[in-house]
C-alpha cells in the first residue's frame, strides 16, 4: 500500500526522470519484478491479497508512466516560449532627432506661447504666391536676388524661394486677426559652401490685425531672442524687402567669448539672424485684406543659421550629409 502511495505521489519534470522511475518499478530488474519473484514464498492464505496488491501496484506504476509522459509531451516549457527569462535585457539603439527638427520645434514652441499658429504650403509654387502677390511683379530687379529654380516658364512653376508664399496663401484663406508662422523647406540656386546651400529651411511669421505697429514687431523679436538664445541684446538695421515697408535686418549681440563665436561674427559680436518689416499695403491688397483697416508685421529666418549658432556648427553642409557621427550628437536633445 505504501508503495502505491509512493507511486501515485511521484512527480517528474523531464522524460529522463520518468524513465528512471519506470526502470526502478517496472524494469526487468525492477521492484515489481522482484516482488513477483517473492510470490512463491508467500503463505497460501495471503497469496490472493498479495497478488491483488501487486497487480494494483503494477497498474498504478504503468498509469503513472503513461500519464507523466503525456503531460510532458503537452507542456511547452516557459523557456522555449519566452526564451531565457533570466537573461539581462539588450539596450535598444535610440535614434536622434535631426538638429533642424529640434530647432524648428523650439521656434514653434516659442511662438505658440504667444498665440501663433503653424501654417504650411506647397514646396512647388506658382509665380503669384512666391513673387507677384508679394509685391514682386515680373521684371522686378529684386527677383534676381532669389536665385530661383524654375520648373516651367510661362506660366511659371518654381520651387519656392521662401515660405512667404505660405503667408500669401494663409491671407487669401483667412480673415484678420492673423497670427501664424510658416516653417518649411525652401530652395535657391546658390553655390554650395560652408555658409550657403541650395536647400535650407525657414520659419516666417505674420501678424495682421488692427493697429499693429513696428513697436509690436520689436517687442516680439525681443521676446523671441530671449526665449531662443537667452540673449536680449538686439539691433535693427534698415534694409529692403519688396513685401515689407519699412524693412529691417535683425542682429543679435553674441559677444566674442569663444573661437567659434568669433568665426561666425567676424569680430564685431553682432550677428544677423533674420529679416523683418511692416507688411507692404500692396501685399495686403493683393491678398484681399483692406490696408486702410489692417496693418501687420512679418519676419523670416533661416533655421540652419539659428541651429549653427545654438550648436556651434561650423558648416551648413553638415545638415545634409547624414553623417551619423554628427547626428548622434543630438541624442540628448529632445
Ligand atoms: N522672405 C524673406 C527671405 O526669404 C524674409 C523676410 C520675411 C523678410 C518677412 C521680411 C519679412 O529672405
Amino acid at each position: 500500500k505504501h508503495l502505491i502511495a509512493e507511486v501515485e505521489a511521484f512527480k517528474a519534470t523531464s522524460k529522463e526522470e520518468v524513465e528512471q522511475f519506470r526502470i526502478k518499478y517496472l524494469g526487468s530488474k525492477g521492484l515489481i519484478k522482484g516482488l513477483f519473484a517473492e510470490f512463491k514464498n508467500v503463505d497460501a492464505e495471503f497469496r490472493k491479497d498479495f497478488g491483488k496488491a501487486l497487480n494494483n501496484l503494477k497498474v498504478a506504476a504503468n498509469d503513472k508512466v503513461s500519464s507523466l509522459n503525456e503531460t510532458l509531451d503537452n507542456t511547452v516549457s516557459d523557456a522555449s516560449v519566452y526564451g531565457d527569462l533570466t537573461r539581462p535585457g539588450e539596450a535598444i539603439e535610440l535614434g536622434a532627432r535631426h538638429p533642424i527638427s529640434i530647432v524648428k520645434n523650439q521656434i514653434i514652441d516659442v511662438f505658440n506661447r504667444i498665440g501663433f499658429t503653424v501654417s504650411e504650403g506647397p514646396e512647388i509654387e506658382d509665380d503669384w504666391h512666391n513673387f507677384s502677390a508679394l509685391n514682386l511683379p515680373e521684371y522686378h530687379p529684386a527677383r534676381d536676388m532669389q536665385d530661383t529654380f524654375f520648373i516651367e516658364k510661362n506660366p511659371d512653376t518654381l520651387l519656392r524661394t521662401h515660405t512667404s508664399s505660405v503667408q500669401v496663401r494663409y491671407m487669401e484663406e483667412n480673415k484678420p486677426p492673423i497670427r501664424t508662422i510658416s516653417p518649411g523647406r525652401v530652395f535657391r540656386n546658390e553655390d554650395i559652401s560652408a555658409r550657403a546651400h541650395c536647400i535650407f529651411h525657414q520659419v516666417e511669421g505674420l501678424y495682421i490685425d488692427t493697429d499693429v505697429s513696428f513697436a509690436d514687431l520689436k517687442q516680439t523679436l525681443l521676446y523671441f531672442t530671449k526665449e531662443m538664445f537667452g540673449k536680449s541684446k538686439i539691433r535693427l538695421r534698415p534694409s529692403y524687402f519688396p513685401f515689407t515697408e519699412p524693412s529691417a535686418e535683425v542682429d543679435i549681440y553674441w559677444g566674442l567669448e569663444t573661437e567659434t563665436d568669433y568665426r561666425i561674427t567676424k569680430g564685431t559680436g553682432w550677428l544677423e539672424i533674420m529679416g523683418c518689416g511692416m507688411v507692404d499695403p500692396n501685399v495686403l491688397t493683393n491678398c484681399n485684406i483692406d490696408p486702410t483697416q489692417y496693418s501687420g508685421y512679418a519676419f523670416g529666418m533661416g533655421i540652419e543659421r539659428i541651429a549653427m549658432l545654438l550648436y556651434q556648427i561650423p558648416d551648413i553642409r553638415m545638415f545634409y550629409e547624414n553623417d551619423v557621427r554628427f547626428l548622434e550628437q543630438f541624442k540628448s536633445v529632445i
